[in-house]
């Protein structure tokens, strides 16, 4: 009896001090990359390479317009169109972006580069001009 005590008092001793398991906690590295979530991370992340960091766009390979100081930006359904289906040589990104990082990307986008277009843009925007209905982040 004392040793069948003592057995289950050891035992919870046991399960009291046992480490806590991390082992599928993500280390650091190897793990997803980062999400770009605000309106200027979207920008860095899927535009810049074209449009060019100051959004003043670039001409070499190719054309690629200006987005700074662009009245075309002043009317919401026209960015929020091609930035969802694409233009000539622009992919289209309406697979790759949720309606959440498009709303933030045209928001930010018609509030910098010498934009002023304070409205922002809605989610009703985004989907009416094709951005995919399901956010997915
Ligand atoms: C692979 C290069 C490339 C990438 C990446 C790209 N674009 Fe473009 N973009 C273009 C080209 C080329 C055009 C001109 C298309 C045409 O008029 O035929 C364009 C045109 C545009 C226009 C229309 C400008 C105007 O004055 O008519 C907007 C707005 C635009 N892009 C926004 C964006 C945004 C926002 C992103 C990021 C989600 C983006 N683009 C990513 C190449 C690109």
């Amino acid at each position: 009896m004392t040793s069948h005590r003592f057995f289950l008092g050891a035992l919870a001793a046991l399960a009291l001090t046992a480490a806590p398991a991390f082992a599928d906690e993500p280390g650091p590295g190897g793990s997803k990359p980062p999400v770009a979530k605000t309106g200027e991370e979207v920008y860095r992340t899927y535009c810049q390479a074209c449009h060019m960091a100051d959004a003043k766009g670039a001409v070499g390979a190719g054309a690629f317009p200006a987005l700074a100081s662009n009245p075309r930006l002043g009317t919401t359904g026209y960015a929020a169109y091609i930035v969802a289906n694409g233009k000539g040589g622009m992919p289209w990104f309406k697979d790759a972006l949720s309606k959440a990082q498009a709303q933030a990307l045209l928001t930010y986008l018609r509030t910098h580069f010498g934009n002023d277009y304070k409205e922002p843009v809605t989610a009703a925007d985004v989907e009416a001009f094709g951005q995919t209905p399901t956010s997915r982040f």
